[in-house]
């Protein structure tokens, strides 16, 4: 989609050449500065009961004498906040879907100013409104033809706006290449095809990128990733994806920061088999990786000045006669050997590998994205991905990243007391710690293998995908990862 920023005088869409017009209207009542025609519409619509003035309302308008588009919605948000915005732009283009609208004109009406944050947000509510999974569904209703967004400013807003759109419709690429990743059943994305697509996306936006093989995942003495794969007949992949935004050695070398994403392609819980029900769920137990290829798109495309590196442990987690069995000791390349009392704690295992091998590249900082546990859904429910990390500042970035993408995480503890349940009278340490705080002893195990590291721990088990009639990823937390990748730029 083509997105960009014009600059109207006031009664502009009497010459505005756009399919349809959205109108976002902040508040509760019509404000004075509407174009005569454009207020005129909005309180025939008010009067005949057709558009309440309340958050979250929308209307879709026809022809309205004056106003050059054809079409006009017009929702309602309840203050200029970009998440209000985000919410009415979702419920006014709702209103547009199947309608042939290619070229959307957005106009904000009711605020001082249209921030970067702001026109972030429209980017996404627009990009988001237009993805739909065919890949295996071919039949199912291609996406809007939306292929242009202009959002229009006044001229003092235009280069925020302008900054804005940029930085969402590029974090909008990396959500829906996500969510695509995340959508494909396990059969159409296994470890082999989620390299392939990862190869595809850097050689399209110029990352370098490596794909280990068994063999050379072996050589580097990844005993726990490879216990988890044991069990499959289809092959773990690990894949590193590399940005270069700044020098790596000499003069201003910048240590890079790095994403470590959980690629189980598809959890059977192994040995320790899950129940049947929902268990088709559990494709999406990449959601993790994906949004770590996510994130390394839209970074590409964004260029900061800095360093990134993408890592994805890629493998199936399957029950079989090699599989891995509960009570099996197996060692991590960090030495460290673990007791595996419950093969469906498979996460970890793969994910403790990946946080070893990031050592190598001395970053400045780590995080894992993981749909890791269970008790993460129940602890936050689907608002908050959990986010866990003993550095307070590092703390602190996510959460304001989160806050800034409207891709919201929050702070679970990491207290020493909870190290306690995950002894092992047989290995270094047991792969679980009991169903009390569970997402919270997941991120203890994590824990023992970062201690070089400046780490945080997202735990996306709720956040990744929706469940129930609106099945599917849901590209999170692309916003967050970029926004706090984008946030680490000197
Ligand atoms: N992928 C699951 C976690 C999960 C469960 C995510 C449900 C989303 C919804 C993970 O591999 C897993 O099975 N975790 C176990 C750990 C337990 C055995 C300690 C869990 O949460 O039940
Ligand atoms: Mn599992
Ligand atoms: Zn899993």
């Amino acid at each position: 989609m083509e997105i960009q920023t014009q600059v109207t005088a006031a009664g502009g869409t009497g010459k505005l050449v756009a399919d349809a017009l959205l109108l976002v209207i902040v508040g509760d009542t019509v404000p004075a500065t509407l174009d005569a025609p454009l207020a005129e519409g909005v309180n025939a619509a008010v009067q005949l009961g057709d558009l309440v003035l309340k958050p979250g309302k929308a209307a879709y308008l026809r022809q309205l004498p004056g106003v050059k588009p054809p079409r006009v919605a017009v929702a309602v948000a309840k203050n200029g906040g970009a998440k209000s915005l985000k919410a009415a732009a979702a419920a006014g283009i709702g209103l547009l879907k199947g309608l042939g609208v290619k070229h959307l004109a957005v106009q904000v009406a009711g605020t001082d100013a249209v921030d970067a944050a702001m026109a972030e947000a429209l980017a996404l509510a627009a990009a988001d409104a237009v993805y739909v999974y065919r890949t295996t569904k071919p039949s199912a209703e291609a996406a809007p033809a939306l292929t242009r967004l202009t959002l229009l400013v006044a001229r003092a807003d235009a280069d925020a706006a302008a900054a804005g759109l940029a930085r969402g419709a590029a974090i909008a690429e990396g959500v829906a290449l996500t969510r695509e990743l995340a959508n494909r059943p396990g059969n159409h994305c296994t470890p082999t095809m989620l390299a392939a697509e990862a190869r595809r996306m850097a050689r399209a936006n110029g990352l370098k990128i490596e794909v280990l093989d068994r063999k050379q995942i072996e050589a580097l003495g990844m005993g726990s990733f490879l216990a988890v794969a044991q069990g499959s007949d289809e092959p773990p992949k690990f894949i590193v994806m590399h940005y270069q935004g700044a020098p790596l050695k000499g003069k201003g070398a910048q240590a890079p920061l790095v994403l470590v994403g959980k690629g189980i392609t598809f959890d059977s819980g192994g040995i320790s088999l899950k129940p049947g029900e929902g268990m088709d769920e559990m494709k999406f137990d990449m959601g993790g990786a994906a949004s770590v290829v996510g994130t390394m798109r839209a970074v590409a495309q964004l260029k900061p000045k800095l360093n990134l590196v993408g890592i994805v442990a890629a493998c199936e987690n399957m029950p079989s006669g090699r599989a891995l069995k509960p009570g099996d000791v197996v060692t991590s390349m960090s030495g460290q050997t673990i007791e595996v009392l419950n093969t469906d704690a498979e996460g970890r295992l793969i994910l403790c590998d990946a946080l070893t091998y990031a050592e190598r590249f001395k970053p400045a900082a780590v995080v894992d994205i993981a749909t890791l546990t269970g008790a993460c859904v129940i602890a936050l429910g689907a608002v908050h991905s959990g986010m866990f990390s003993p550095d307070d500042a590092l703390a602190a970035e996510l959460l304001a990243a989160g806050n800034a993408a409207l891709d919201t995480c929050w702070r679970m503890p990491l207290d020493e007391e909870y190290d306690e349940s995950l002894k092992s009278n047989f290995a270094d340490m047991a792969n679980i710690g009991g169903r009390p705080g569970g997402a919270i002893t997941a991120a203890m195990f994590l824990k023992r293998f970062t201690g070089k590291l400046r780490w945080a721990h997202l735990d996306i088990a709720a956040t990744a995908w929706k469940s129930g009639a609106a099945k599917g990823a849901t590209g999170r937390p692309v916003g967050l990862l970029t926004h706090w990748v984008l946030s680490q730029a000197k």
